[in-house]
């Protein structure tokens, strides 16, 4: 079972961007357990981090060539703005789960929508990274 994480705009600066809404743990932290979650699920993942709104697709795309089984997706705040990312989605066809640190619908109002969210199989937000690793158990379940 293969899944690619995408973590979107921003997020490369996890552990110093806004500790109180994201928390202290760095990006390199949030991969290494899910990588550990995905070694005790025997799934092979990929993690990658892009501020481009380009590339994200671009990787979404791939993920059909290299055989990917589902995504796993924190937009960042293409989430509220990205009808482009949203398409990339639905093209590929992919089991995809949308996975925001912070609770999206408890904060300004611009982030209560999400243009993922529709075309995702389902949305975790607000657990931190635990939100992660339970996106890989969700996804894994209903993969197997
Ligand atoms: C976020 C929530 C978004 O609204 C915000 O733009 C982010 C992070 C989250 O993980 O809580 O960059 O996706």
């Amino acid at each position: 079972m293969r899944v690619l994480v995408l973590h979107g705009p921003n997020l490369n600066l996890l552990g110093r961007r806004e500790p109180q809404i994201y928390g202290c743990e760095t990006l390199a932290e949030i991969d290494a357990e899910i990588k550990c979650i995905a070694t005790e699920l025997s799934i092979d993942v990929e993690s990658v981090q892009s501020n481009h709104e380009g590339v994200l697709i671009d990787k979404v795309h791939c993920a059909l060539e290299q055989q990917t089984d589902g995504i796993i997706i924190n937009p960042g705040g293409l989430t509220h703005t990205s009808i482009a990312l949203r398409d990339a989605i639905s093209a590929v066809g992919l089991p995809v789960i949308e996975v925001h640190l912070s609770n999206v619908h408890a904060r300004e109002p611009f982030r209560q929508h999400s243009y993922i969210a529709p075309v995702a199989i389902g949305q975790i937000s607000g657990l931190g990274s635990l939100g992660y690793q339970l996106a890989l158990r969700a996804l894994h379940a209903r993969l197997s």
